[in-house]
């Protein structure tokens, strides 16, 4: 049984996420996410339109997902791999490289991104009222 685990925002979820998701699980049995708190968003200049905890629900509704764990700050994932038992540490490819030092702890995996979607697409969209 491998458990796999990855981390982000999950904001107005959307197909790119539930891709990401689905294969992350697939890499294994079992798949933890680290849902960002509203303060680490802060911390990294960013404001999402859902809350953590309703964000949270709506990821625990997801049958990928396992467990939901709060992303509190850049230098936890150390701990959350150990502590948890992690086989295999999984991002989109927007984050290569950033966490290769994790290969010390467990294998790190780099998905290819979902083309044309993103959290701050739709909002822009939304706001300038055009769509695609
Ligand atoms: N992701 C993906 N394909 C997309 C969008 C996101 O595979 N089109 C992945 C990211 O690489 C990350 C996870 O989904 O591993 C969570 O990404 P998140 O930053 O929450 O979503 P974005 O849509 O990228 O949000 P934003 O535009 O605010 O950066």
């Amino acid at each position: 049984m491998k458990k796999v685990l990855t981390y982000g925002t999950f904001d107005l979820l959307h197909l790119g996420h539930i891709n990401l998701l689905k294969r992350a699980k697939e890499l294994g049995s079992h798949l933890t996410v680290g849902l960002s708190t509203d303060e680490f968003d802060s911390l990294k200049h960013k404001k999402s339109y859902y809350s953590f905890e309703h964000r949270k629900v709506i990821l625990e509704a997801i049958r990928f997902v396992d467990l939901v764990i709060p992303e509190k700050s850049w230098d936890q994932k150390v701990n959350d791999v150990v502590s948890n038992n992690i086989d295999i540490f999984v991002m989109g490819d927007d984050w290569k490289g950033h966490f290769d030092y994790l290969q010390e702890f467990c294998e790190v995996i780099y998905l290819p991104r979902t083309v044309g979607v993103s959290t701050t697409k739709i909002k822009n969209e939304l706001f300038s009222g055009t769509n695609g």
